[in-house]
């Protein structure tokens, strides 16, 4: 399914998928591991790309769905990854459509793509996302800053606008609250930071600096 939001992805699939592969999962999401729920838990990851994390996730005993709107990307991802753990979906944000009613996760992932929604899609699809996440479950998010790439369909997004959208919704942020991470990029791009969110559903405000501290080890 072709959306705003894929647009140049598939012309780069081959390079992209060497890129993403090319980055341990381990490594990729360092941050997010001590937030994983114990295995087996369900979990969706929406924007998947290569799949290198829902392959990830699912080696750790995970039950993923993931969900990727470009199709030259979600054929090598499922030739790459060829785990049946994994469930894969043609699908794309603000709403997932494609997704049972009673659908609901543990934990859900939209890293490396929220920036690609605009304004009115972030403020949909926020809710959204928050709807399919249950109770006490986690959603990790990162946010791209750095010039944009030519053909990509992408924006600014701010962390301060992500973390009031995610309290509207009723989601806490635990890590690294309000703070900037100007982490470095993964695939050392000195142009690009990243801004490393995790919420929880239905957490107390007041846990956010505890649990920013003192990341819970596996729950
Ligand atoms: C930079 S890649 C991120 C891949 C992976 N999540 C990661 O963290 O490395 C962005 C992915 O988001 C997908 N994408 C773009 N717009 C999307 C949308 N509206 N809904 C879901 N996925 C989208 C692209 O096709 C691409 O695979």
């Amino acid at each position: 399914m072709s959306v705003p939001g894929s647009a140049g992805y598939a012309e780069e699939a081959d390079t992209l998928s060497r890129l993403y592969e090319s980055v341990p999962f381990a490594r990729a999401k360092a941050h997010l591991l001590p937030y994983l729920p114990r295995a087996p838990a369900s979990v969706l990851d929406i924007g998947a790309g290569t799949g290198r994390d829902a392959a990830g996730l699912a080696a750790l005993g995970h039950q993923v769905t993931a969900v990727e709107p470009t199709a030259e990307l979600r054929r090598r991802a499922m030739a790459l990854h060829p785990d049946p753990g994994i469930a894969w979906l043609d699908d794309s944000l603000p709403d997932l459509a494609s997704l049972p009613p009673d659908a609901s996760f543990d934990t859900i992932l939209a890293t490396a793509v929220w920036m690609h929604l605009d304004a009115a899609e972030r403020a949909r699809g926020m809710p959204r996302v928050t709807a399919l996440l249950r109770h006490g479950g986690v959603l990790a998010r990162t946010l791209r800053h750095g010039p944009i790439p030519p053909g990509r369909h992408m924006f600014q997004v701010t962390a301060e606008e992500t973390v009031a959208l995610a309290e509207a919704a009723g989601l806490a942020c635990l890590h690294p609250c309000l703070h900037r991470a100007e982490a470095k990029d993964g695939l050392l791009r000195a142009e690009v930071t990243w801004d490393r969110l995790i919420f929880r559903k239905g957490a107390a405000l007041a846990a956010c600096a505890g649990e920013a501290q003192n990341p819970p080890s596996q729950t």
